[in-house]
């Protein structure tokens, strides 16, 4: 049976590597592996959550809510927006995207994306017949180039992709940037993802009301700890959530992720330390790694920072593979489209992990 043209044509989506993948290929213990390849929370989820969802076991013989108005409520609390400006998804921010494509594209639509960036809106984006054009993400300045989003814009151009801090390079896109694009643009729809937006202490949420074509992308796979759980959201002028509203999958925010997601905004306390234990491990990282004069370290306002390791004498895959065989987990970038095979990025992790590490870099590179 042949599937569709477009499936034919494209390459699988590749993830960072799990622990019990590492465990098995090297026979290690997988408690002792140090995760530092998927921009996760290293801290655990909310006590609230975890305690939200065992009550919650003895009902998954139901099926979820379909109307999460409590959720949307909590959400639209924590944003600082209004319910009906908020949509939530069930399996993370990647459904959000998803639904963005269902809900606004059309077959031979381009979107822009600057590269580098988070590959999978292509990934998704593709399967609906639209065609990536890219824009460039400075390195040299770690900025946006912004002259390369307008000099790509044309008839053709439906979304434009703004990810702020933008995921591999760890920095932020100027809200007068953003707000330029917006304004000038009133027919296409600036994503900005903001997956990352509360390592920052920045957002751009307020640009919803002043812009109809503005969308903002949030996940509580980061900071509030859920990434197994696979709960995003996004914020919008009433018009576009209402639309996309319309084609979101009833059922797929399942019913033990809406609790682990309500109790853990209800949970001030952990979402603080949450991002206070971040900055403080990204700070760690970075002083200590730029101490290595052999890798160009990056700094980021995020909860992982990129890494140039030309000098190293490895490739990103060659030193990812020792890392591995000490049983680290890092994330080697030669995939990633607008990066050469000399780029690893490394995320968060306690800090006694983020110590091991360090000497585990260390011994590998000496
Ligand atoms: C920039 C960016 N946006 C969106 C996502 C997707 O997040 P989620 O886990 O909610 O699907 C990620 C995941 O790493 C990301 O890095």
């Amino acid at each position: 049976m042949k599937p569709r043209m477009i499936v034919s044509e494209m390459d699988s989506y590749v993830p960072g590597k799990s622990q019990d993948e590492i465990a098995s290929e090297f026979n290690l213990n997988k408690e002792d592996i140090i995760k530092l390849g998927s921009n996760e929370n290293p801290f655990g989820p909310s006590p609230k959550a975890i305690e939200a969802i065992e009550k919650e076991c003895k009902n998954i013989n139901r099926y979820p809510e379909s109307v999460l108005n409590e959720l949307q409520q909590e959400l639209a609390n924590y944003s600082g927006v209004k319910q009906s400006q908020v949509i939530v998804g069930g399996d993370g921010a990647d459904e959000i995207i998803d639904v963005l494509a269902k809900t606004f594209i059309d077959e031979g639509d381009e979107f822009i994306v600057p590269l580098p960036s988070y590959m999978y809106y292509e990934y998704l984006l593709q399967q609906y017949g639209a065609r990536p054009v890219y824009a460039k993400w400075n390195l040299d300045e770690n900025k946006l180039d912004i002259d390369s989003i307008v000099d790509a814009i044309n008839s053709k151009t439906k979304m434009i992709f703004l990810c702020t801090p933008n995921n591999p390079s760890g920095t932020l896109i100027d809200k007068e940037d953003i707000k330029r694009i917006a304004s000038q643009n009133p027919d296409i729809l600036i994503i900005v993802d903001e997956a990352y937006f509360e390592y920052a202490e920045i957002t751009n949420k307020d640009l919803i009301n002043e812009f109809n074509n503005i969308f903002i992308i949030r996940t509580m796979s980061k900071v509030m700890g859920l990434a197994g759980m696979r709960v995003g959201y996004g914020l919008a002028c009433e018009e576009i959530i209402e639309y996309m509203h319309r084609i979101k999958p009833v059922f797929s925010l399942t019913r033990l992720s809406y609790v682990a997601a309500l109790n853990t905004l209800r949970d001030e306390d952990y979402i603080k330390s949450s991002i206070k234990k971040g900055i403080e491990s990204r700070q760690y990282l970075y002083n200590e790694l730029s101490k290595i004069d052999s890798l160009n370290v990056f700094p980021s306002k995020s909860n992982f920072m990129l890494i140039g390791i030309k000098d190293t004498g490895f490739t990103a895959s060659e030193l990812a593979l020792e890392l591995m065989k000490h049983g680290v987990i890092v994330r080697d970038c030669t995939s990633f489209k607008g990066l050469d095979e000399f780029w690893i990025r490394i995320s968060i992790c306690t800090l006694e992990e983020d110590e091991k590490f360090i000497n585990i870099m260390k011994e590998v590179l000496s």
